[in-house]
């Protein structure tokens, strides 16, 4: 029996990195598994990969930021599946470099992809979860959500923004008895794609030069940043932690911040 048989879950930047593992984990755990991306290319891959494996799942091009695509994904997950058990709201876009170059667009957009996509899925979940007595929203935040970042000033913005938004609707809704909890995760230097999106002025001025490579060195990141364990994460170590949180296994928490990061913030 799989820990999480039976439920339906939303995981949003299911095509890459953290939502791709999460996707994976809980197909493989026994949800049905509806993965959105505005990548369609990788995200069709992520499914036919779950499918293979003997998975369920299915895909939706989604851009997070849109309100309208929301009420479409909530209510098609709905149909096809019977219900919604299972939000994770994952998607997200570090961008950096120093606070006094980024201009106002660039922070609006930074704000509209990280924290207005997760008031959006979160409000239109909860109608769809309480309907079926509850469900479990997993809200994706990270280290700088917790403490400062130089050059990622705009993202530690986003981010303790998920983290307090998160603990609001916890309380709203566990006092409201939905049966809905809400937790947010925070993962620390996890090795995926994301650190090879920064700006390039980012890359070079920030980040520790990687050998012939596009992408930065994520190990090199862990080892400049000194985290105690020495080492980088993986996805699939975030996703182990998400599981448990849309698992019933976690049934008394709600509020909580599960922190993730190779003892980066202890
Ligand atoms: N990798 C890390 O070190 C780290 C650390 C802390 C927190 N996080 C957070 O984890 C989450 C996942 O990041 P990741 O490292 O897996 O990155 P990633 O770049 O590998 O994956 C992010 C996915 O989100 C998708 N996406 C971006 N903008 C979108 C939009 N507007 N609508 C829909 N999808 C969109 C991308 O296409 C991509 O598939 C993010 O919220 C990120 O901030 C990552």
């Amino acid at each position: 029996m799989g820990r999480v048989d039976g439920k339906v879950a939303i995981v949003t930047g299911g095509a890459s990195g953290i939502g791709r593992a999460t996707a994976e984990i809980l197909a493989r755990e026994g949800a049905s598994v509806v993965v959105t991306d505005i990548d369609v290319r990788a995200g069709e891959a992520v499914v036919e990969g779950i499918k293979a494996a003997g998975g369920k799942a299915v895909f939706h091009k989604q851009d997070v930021v849109d309100e309208a695509l929301w009420g479409d994904i909530v209510g098609s997950t709905v149909a096809e599946f019977g219900k919604l058990d299972v939000l994770v709201n994952n998607a997200g876009i570090a961008p950096g470099g120093p606070i006094t170059e980024m201009t106002l667009a660039a922070w609006r957009n930074l704000m509209e992809v990280n924290v207005d996509s997760v008031f959006l899925g979160t409000k239109y979940a909860i109608p769809a979860m309480a309907a079926s007595g509850g469900g479990s929203i997993i809200n994706i935040s990270s280290v700088a959500g917790l403490q400062g970042a130089p050059g990622l000033t705009a993202y530690n913005a986003t981010k303790g923004a998920v983290r307090l938004f998160t603990k609001g609707v916890a309380k709203e809704c566990a006092m409201g008895q939905t049966g809905i909890r809400v937790n947010s995760v925070h993962p620390g230097i996890i090795d995926t794609a994301i650190w090879g999106k920064m700006d390039a002025s980012m890359q070079d001025s920030i980040l520790p030069p990687s050998e012939g490579a596009n992408a930065p060195d994520v190990e090199a990141i862990a080892q400049m940043v000194q985290v105690p364990m020495g080492h980088a994460g993986k996805p699939q170590e975030i996703a182990a932690g998400i599981l448990f949180l849309a698992s019933d296994d976690s049934s008394h928490m709600t509020g909580s911040e599960l922190v993730i990061d190779g003892g980066m913030t202890c």
